[in-house]
């Protein structure tokens, strides 16, 4: 082969010498990913004690066991949950028990592939946005990072609360932004178990951009509910109108309001990294961007790219699979044994950390063929997409609620913006993954993008 499978695409560093305290504390401070140690791409599971007892399982049965079968034994980490649940309360992502799956059951008829069909529109107009600013400016250098976050926040912010708020969608995505980057500061220390006198490099307050946003929010609701807005299609209004079909209960008030920002929180960045990844290994390997536009211009070869079209675009969705695979935007997922128990042969007790790295288990030699390599049709068979080693949304019931609405909007993103522009790396970028609640490039991606005809 003479183009480029034989070049590896960027990864992280890991560890490849156990790390003391110091050594952790600074790792964590600079890059998560970094005390991933990295054996656990090489082994099943890996245990160690620095502030407490941790084990890292990459195994599929012990996920299987965590994520599936014994989930009320691991709940989701306090520390994690500590993070967000300032900013989106006791949402569906947060609650544990029946006041979970209360949410859950409530929540579901939002996101059918009937109901995310017909979200497919939003999608198609931010695309054609995104296309048509992006054109505007090449030939040129952009950080796609920022043109992402821009279009799927519009179509986020425009299914959750609609096009009325105007001049205050900004005001919501700077307070959400702000917000994040603050919690993810606070939080590298308390991921690790680190205990409380190491110093935090800022402490988590309430922050007034939160309040902000909180109260846009039931703004937004208090006036939908008064002019009957809710008729429509959007996740608004399913969600407002949802009943849980065992009591037939709504959500009350204050669950739509932290449900809705929830979606923005969980679903706004990792839509954009999936993208900007993807745009990123798409740059890397030029042959494969050329067959990707081939796909899409043979199949729409002009006008609106619409949800109806996904099904016709294989290619574009295995590169979003296989970026997902490579740079997982929820890279590390925590929980907490309850109980004493064995997984791999190995004891927990209660009170141990469990870390799930996907990011190591996507990568780990047991389970995938040239792990760091950009193979997109290794996912050309369903069944690896299916894989047990392969999480990017998760498993079990506390999967991703979302990932049918996200793979629809990346996959109309992606094929719409190289259907008509042609994108390479800016010389000298060698993006840094690092893992600050998300798997992000260091310092954004910058393409030089060039106009097609
Ligand atoms: C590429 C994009 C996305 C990725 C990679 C992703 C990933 C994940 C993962 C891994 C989880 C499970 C977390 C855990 O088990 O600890 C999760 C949960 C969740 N996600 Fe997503 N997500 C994405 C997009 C979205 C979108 C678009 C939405 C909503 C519109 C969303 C809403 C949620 C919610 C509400 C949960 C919590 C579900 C529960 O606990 O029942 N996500 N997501």
């Amino acid at each position: 082969m003479d183009h480029d499978c034989h070049r590896i695409p960027v990864k992280a560093q890991l560890a490849t010498q156990p790390l003391g305290i110091a050594g952790i504390v600074t790792a964590a401070r600079r890059n998560v990913l970094e005390i991933i140690p990295e054996l656990a791409t090489r082994q099943p599971m890996v245990s160690g004690k620095v502030f407490r007892r941790w084990h890292m399982v990459m195994d599929p049965d012990g996920l299987r066991h965590i994520l599936r079968d014994r989930v009320d034994d691991y709940p989701k980490s306090e520390v994690a949950k500590g993070v967000v649940r300032p900013a989106i309360g006791n949402s569906l992502f947060v609650a544990e028990g029946s006041d979970w799956l209360r949410q859950r059951r409530t929540a579901a008829g939002a996101f059918t592939s009937r109901a995310i069909r017909r979200i497919g529109p939003v999608m198609t107009a931010a695309a054609e946005r995104l296309v048509s600013r992006v054109k505007s400016a090449a030939p040129a250098t952009l950080d796609m990072c920022e043109e992402f976050t821009a279009a799927t926040f519009e179509v986020i912010s425009d299914v959750t609360f609609g096009d009325g708020v105007g001049m205050q969608r900004d005001l919501v995505n700077r307070a959400i932004s702000s917000y994040l980057a603050g919690a993810a500061r606070a939080s590298v220390l308390d991921i690790i178990g680190a205990p409380a006198w190491i110093p935090r490099l800022r402490t988590l307050v309430t922050d007034p951009a939160v309040r902000d946003m909180k109260r846009i929010a039931e703004q937004v609701i208090a006036q939908r509910a008064a002019n009957s807005e809710n008729d429509g299609d959007d996740l608004h209004s399913l969600l407002a109108n949802g009943l849980d079909p065992e009591t037939g209960r709504p959500m009350t008030r204050t669950e739509l309001r932290n449900n809705l920002l929830t979606f923005i929180v969980a679903g706004h960045e990792t839509t954009t990294l999936a993208l900007t990844w993807s745009l990123y290994l798409l740059a890397f390997d030029q042959q494969i961007q050329d067959q990707a536009r081939r796909e899409v211009r043979t199949m729409i070869s002009s006008g609106r790219l619409s949800a109806a079209d996904i099904s016709r675009l294989p290619t574009i969705r295995q590169i979003v699979l296989e970026s997902m695979r490579l740079y997982p935007p929820a890279a590390l997922l925590l929980r907490t044994s309850r109980v004493q128990d064995e997984i791999c042969g190995r004891e927990v007790r209660p009170g141990d950390m469990m870390m799930l790295p996907i990011y190591a288990l996507h990568r780990n030699i047991c389970y995938w063929d040239n792990p760091d390599g950009f193979e997109p049709q290794r996912f050309a068979d369903s069944k690896t997409a299916n894989s047990p080693a392969y999480l990017p949304f998760g498993a079990g019931p506390r999967a991703c609620i979302g990932s049918g609405f996200a793979m629809q909007e990346a996959i109309i993103l992606l094929a719409a913006l190289i259907r008509d522009l042609h994108f390479m790396l800016a010389p000298g970028q060698q993006p840094e993954p690092v893992m600050v609640l998300t798997l992000r490039p260091r310092k954004g991606i910058r393409f030089n993008v060039a106009p097609l005809g």
